[in-house]
């Protein structure tokens, strides 16, 4: 009885003091600097409708219309600056250098990343700038050109006679998942599977589901205590499912590591394993130091799930959105079939010709922002945006779906229309300023230029071959699903016809 008293006392005090240091610090922060303004946030929980929020691009496009375009909000005591148009982002991103560079220090990322050994969460640092480096060469060496092509075409002959198959409404989810899949396998680890194959299942579910749960965040990291005393059963699954998923890439690495000829490099996985031993060679102990087998494979698991994950999801919005708009639609495949006709598939060196598809694509990523708040960034320094101060160590976050939906940038912004890319001559014209789907700066996303030719390419190899129509009595509208951090499409089904067979 005492003793609980006593703890109950303890914990308590404890709490209040927390509260007092807390209160006090906030309120120096509020004097010293000239803060963004923002919602009011409850010290320790922040502000109630961001953690209640389905979308937090949405909540946050709520705010900025209130606050301004730079505001601050609070997530658990974590204290977060959010930019929602172009000209803060360019501000933050380009013209403050490096500024915005840093990752902030999320608990479980940390661990789900082995201690932010990956490129995507790792902070600004020389290790980062390496593996950045290494990763960007060998990715333009195997997911470029020639051997894109290869790879794809190999994918899309594979994938597309089994889409063929489908009689009636079905939801073309796993097809485009083995699309993609064999693809980054292809460039990782010089593989093929087919759509029965039981690690492409584990792996696309895993992956799935640990991007839903991540996306809604951990309580742990609201209060990381808690990670020391006691975890969630959310958590728990998640640390398993990301053991499990990381436990895959390891066995491969492992193979690639024994049968590792120099004379020979096979694909992405070889080519970091070439930079190790070069770093051996050299006798460079502190490059050594930065090319670890964690680090190593970290980068793997980077490429590879980034590129799934962003890939299916564009494909997923772009498939959706065509049989919604047989207008559209048909002007696509005008195109595919006058620059590329009907006996051969899609090349890199068509894309200069497929301008309005290539259109079509872009106003599908801008309406269906894959990563709508984009990864968190981190102050490396005191600093200033949009007129205001952001210390060292806040974190930042991107609004990209606000900048894709801002009115004073788009004409009837939820309007779909392809000929905002295009020139006069019907070319793709200039980017639009407010159109950043991959980012920008120093922590720009990585496989920008070999993103936009494969997913052009898959595109336009569907287009060619398939009428997509939706099943009778399907609303066109193009309705949001996810966790937040990706967004994908709600479910749907799709009706295919055969336009040509290669
Ligand atoms: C539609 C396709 C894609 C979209 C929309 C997309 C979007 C993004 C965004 C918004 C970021 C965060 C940038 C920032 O922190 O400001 C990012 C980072 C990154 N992306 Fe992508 N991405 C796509 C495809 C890919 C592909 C295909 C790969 C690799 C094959 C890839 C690899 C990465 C990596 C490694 C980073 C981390 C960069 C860093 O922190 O330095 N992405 N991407």
């Amino acid at each position: 009885m005492l003793y609980s008293i006593l703890s109950a006392f303890n914990v308590q005090t404890v709490l209040i003091g927390l509260l007092v240091v807390l209160v006090v610090y906030k309120l120096r922060q509020r004097w010293k600097y000239n803060l963004p303004p923002g919602p009011f946030c409850w010290p320790l929980i922040g502000s109630y409708e961001v953690i209640q929020a389905k979308f937090l691009h949405e909540i946050f496009v709520k705010y900025a219309k209130k606050y301004g375009p730079v505001f601050t909000v609070s997530l658990g005591p974590y204290q977060m600056v959010v930019l929602n148009d172009i000209n803060s982002v360019t501000e933050a991103l380009v013209k403050s250098k490096a500024d915005f560079a840093n990752r902030p220090l999320i608990h479980s990322v940390h661990m789900f990343t082995e201690e932010s050994k990956d490129i995507a969460f790792a902070n600004y640092t020389p290790t980062w700038k390496l593996h950045r480096k290494i990763a960007g060469k060998a990715l333009r060496q195997y997911l470029a050109g020639n051997r894109l092509e290869d790879v794809l075409h190999a994918s899309m002959k594979k994938c597309l006679p089994l889409m063929a198959k489908e009689n009636g409404a079905f939801n073309p989810e796993k097809y485009i998942d083995l699309m993609v899949f064999n693809i980054l396998t292809a460039v990782c680890f010089g593989e093929s599977v087919e759509l029965d194959n039981p690690e492409f299942i584990r792996f696309m579910k895993l992956s799935k589901e640990a991007n839903e749960m991540i996306g809604k965040g951990f309580v742990e990291d609201m209060f990381p205590i808690m990670y020391k005393v006691w975890t969630t059963n959310k958590y728990r699954t998640v640390a398993k499912t990301m053991n499990e998923l990381i436990s895959i890439i390891k066995r491969k690495f492992e193979e690639h590591e024994e049968t590792f000829n120099i004379d020979k490099i096979r694909d992405f996985t070889d080519s970091l394993i070439l930079a190790k031993k070069e770093a051996e060679y050299e006798e460079n102990a502190e490059m050594l130091s930065q090319l670890s087998e964690t680090h190593l494979r970290q980068t793997v698991f980077d490429i590879f799930s980034a590129g799934i994950d962003t890939s299916r999801v564009t494909l997923g919005f772009a498939v959706r959105y065509m049989a919604g708009l047989p207008e559209i639609q048909s002007k696509v495949q005008e195109e595919i079939d006058r620059v590329v006709g009907k006996d051969r598939l899609p090349t890199v060196k068509d894309r200069e010709n497929l301008s309005y598809t290539e259109a079509t694509l872009h106003e599908v990523m801008r309406l269906g922002t894959a990563v709508p708040v984009g990864i968190p960034h981190s102050t490396i320094c005191d600093t200033r945006v949009g007129g205001y101060d952001v210390p060292k160590d806040t974190m930042v976050m991107i609004n990209h779906w606000a900048l894709h939906h801002d009115p004073r940038y788009w004409k009837d912004e939820e309007k779909f229309d392809p000929t905002r890319y295009l020139d006069e001559n019907g070319k793709l014209g200039m980017k639009p300023e407010s159109w950043l789907p991959f980012s920008a700066g120093r922590r720009v996303c990585l496989g920008e230029t070999v993103a936009k030719p494969e997913l052009l390419l898959i595109f336009a190899t569907i287009m060619q071959r398939f009428k997509i129509t939706l099943p009778e009595g399907t609303n066109p509208k193009v309705e949001l699903c996810g966790s937040g951090g990706i967004t994908i499409p709600a479910p749907y089904k799709i009706i295919i016809k055969e336009r040509n067979i290669i």
